[in-house]
């Protein structure tokens, strides 16, 4: 961990204030109303917290301690109240807006279903009944892996409304990572579809599930639940495999929600470290659904007439929070769009955004990008007159695709509301409010009330305003990673780490704060690269590089990439004689295409670069910041008198 490496260099002074209707109108409305919520939070941070936890949520039975930090970093919260999720994503609204449209879902080919929140309850307690059928109870495993439905979000609220935990593998993850995660999880029921659609391609999901079994050790899952989407041909292996629509045939569509204590894990989220090993991150039930609604309504601003749209998936945390859960429990009707933003053209996001009249808008910098490219005049076509705000999440953006975004799509109307937040703590932290700051291209502005970041160095002191540092939050929130699933050492050191006494969460970011106190994020100080928004681990590319029998040793580091933010370069030692020409670019294919079914295609190296050996210090450690800088194309500006063979500098500066 070193912060002299991060320097601040990013020089933006343009600033965008809110319209005075936007902030008449706005749930938190002006700097006083912000100001006051991060007062509160600062005189009596557990009365805050209580406050908002009573407000928003609704408890079967209601806490009386907010928060324990008895055996920190093991924090626990409202953990004597007793709530069910999926009761405050639905029952809530049974009363009130019964037939108000929960999910407009459109799929692919741009077939559009919609279901209200009766039909959604329904729909979950018929699944919820066929898992107790089943056997799945309180505390049991429930995997995920599905593509974007309507019937993925009913999967995981009818996990939840029966206290089982459910984790959700990404559908792009391949048949090993799923294999791994099923293990790790110890899933006794797996809940898939025979395929997915993206872009007019079909991807199978069940065969990789097939496979996955196939890898052995899988004995624990019971049942697996197939979803028929595509009505591809898929092997039914009895009794272990059954068709969700013959499961739910016959069961009750009402069920009692199974009341769980509110640290009760709520989902677990593999996700990548600094490990050759994902981590299951462990989330609660009250705290964490305390911060989703809380997010929807100071973020999002929320309304009641809002149509919402988060263009995540829901294998990764944002669809979790900004599609399973936060929008339902607040009561807002949300698109969910199957396929990929360029099919059939470009314009599809702008259309939908047309079509469905979505007023609040989340999105990757990533795609922002890729759009821009892809026809910067194209959001001009559509009718975009019903956006009131946008977001965006997942990785920096850069001040030019902001402009863009904000006048183009935004035509200078809709605040932008740029949200910093990881897998780790579950819902945004830090993000402007959009009817009280004033908004910096590349900024996330400031710490969500009751949220206590700050920069500081190696040794945990604050650094000046101005000056790069490490991201820390110094108090814990309720939405935060309660451990890492089976792995309650990892969460200390990785998270708590001594540097800082065990007392500061370390996010693992480097960030700058400016003279006004705004946060910008400065990207990973760890081994972790973000690929067009997806978090991958460079010890689990390398692992699955030298998995391969071709391959001897491998170094995995990022280049800047203008389209993904990040690129994967991957640096390789063959155990046979270092390839040259064509041969080298055909192993690098093959090695590719290797990693993509270890991990997932989107963890396949952009550049693969052969040599003889890795350049190593005499003591043997890689020298990752030469690789990195070859990668980018720099000139060697370091010393190298400490490498033991200089001459495979120019080896590897060749991309195969
Ligand atoms: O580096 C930060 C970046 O994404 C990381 C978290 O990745 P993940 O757990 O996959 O969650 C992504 C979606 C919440 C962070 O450590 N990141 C996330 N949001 C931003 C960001 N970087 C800059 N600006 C953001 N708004």
């Amino acid at each position: 961990m070193t912060s002299a490496t991060i320097e601040s260099v990013l020089q933006e002074d343009r600033l965008f204030e809110p319209s005075p209707e936007f902030v008449k109108q706005a749930n938190v409305s002006g700097m006083a109303a912000y100001q006051a919520l991060c007062d509160e939070a600062e005189r009596d941070f557990e009365g805050f917290w209580g406050r908002m936890a009573r407000e928003q949520l609704l408890w079967h039975r209601p806490f009386a301690k907010v928060l324990n930090e008895s055996n920190a970093p093991f924090f626990k919260w409202f953990e004597d109240g007793e709530i069910n999720a999926s009761y405050n994503c639905l029952e809530r609204h049974l009363k009130t807006q019964p037939e108000k449209t929960a999910i407009i879902f459109e799929a692919d080919d741009g077939k559009v279903t919609r279901i209200s929140y009766r039909q959604l309850y329904h729909k979950v307690c018929q699944l919820a009944n066929a898992l107790k059928a089943h056997g799945v109870k309180k505390g049991d495993r429930v995997l995920i892996y599905m593509p974007m439905s309507i019937e993925v979000v009913t999967a995981m609220q009818a996990c939840a409304r029966i206290g089982a935990t459910h984790s959700v593998v990404f559908g792009g993850f391949s048949a090993k990572s799923l294999h791994e995660r099923i293990l790790d999880a110890g899933a006794t029921e797996v809940i898939t579809a025979d395929g997915q659609l993206r872009g007019g391609r079909e991807i199978p999901l069940k065969a990789a599930v097939d496979e996955a079994f196939a890898m052995g050790g899988c004995e624990g899952v019971k049942n697996v639940i197939v979803y028929r989407r595509t009505g591809s041909k898929v092997e039914m292996r009895a009794p272990r495999d059954k068709w969700w629509h013959e499961v739910v045939q016959g069961q009750s569509d009402t069920c009692e929600p199974t009341w769980v204590g509110a640290e009760h894990p709520l989902f677990i989220l593999y996700t990548s470290g600094s490990t050759g090993k994902p981590k299951g991150v462990q989330h609660s039930t009250g705290g964490y659904l305390l911060q989703a609604m809380l997010t929807m309504r100071w973020v999002f601003d929320h309304k009641p007439t809002d149509v919402f749209w988060c263009t995540a998936d829901v294998g990764w945390v944002t669809g979790h929070t900004y599609i399973t859960y936060g929008p339902l429990a607040v009561g807002a009707t949300e698109v969910m769009f199957e396929g990929v933003p360029t099919y059939p053209n470009a314009g599809r996001f702008w259309k939908i955004i047309q079509d469905h009249k979505v007023s609040v808008f989340y999105t990757a910098p990533t795609a922002i990008r890729s759009l821009i490219k892809a026809g910067p005049d194209l959001p001009k076509k559509y009718d975009l007159s019903s956006l009131r705000i946008l977001g965006t999440v997942g990785e920096p953006i850069n001040p030019e695709a902001w402009m863009w975004y904000y006048k183009t799509v935004g035509k200078e109307r809709c605040p932008i509301v740029d949200t910093w937040w990881q897998t780790e703590t579950g819902s945004q932290l830090i993000s402007p409010l959009p009817g009280v700051h004033a908004l910096k291209p590349g900024s996330c502005t400031q710490p969500l009330p009751g949220i206590m970041a700050a920069i500081v160095d190696e040794t945990g002191q604050e650094v000046p305003k101005g000056k790069g540092g490490i991201l820390v939050i110094k108090r814990p929130w309720p939405a935060m990673i309660r451990t890492i699933w089976g792995d309650p050492q990892r969460f200390k050191n990785g998270y708590y780490p001594q540097d800082f006494k065990g007392k500061y969460y370390l996010a693992g970011d480097g960030a700058s704060r400016d003279q006004n106190g705004y946060f910008t994020i400065m990207g990973r100080i760890d081994d972790v690269l973000n690929v067009a928004g997806h978090r991958l681990g460079t010890m689990e590319i390398e692992s699955a590089l030298v998995a391969n029998p071709l391959v001897a040793e491998a170094a995995v580091v990022g280049r800047p990439d203008e389209m993904t933010g990040e690129a994967i370069c991957a640096f390789v030692v063959l155990k046979q004689a270092r390839p040259a020409g064509d041969a080298a670019h055909k192993i690098a294919g093959d090695l590719r295409e290797w990693v993509g079914k270890e991990i997932g295609p989107i963890a396949k190296p952009k550049d693969i670069r052969f040599g003889d050996n890795l350049p190593k210090t005499r003591s043997g450690k890689i020298m990752r910041r030469l690789l990195r800088s070859i990668a980018k194309g720099e000139e060697i500006t370091q010393d190298v008198s400490t490498l033991e063979n200089p001459a495979i500098l120019e080896q590897i500066k060749q991309v195969a």
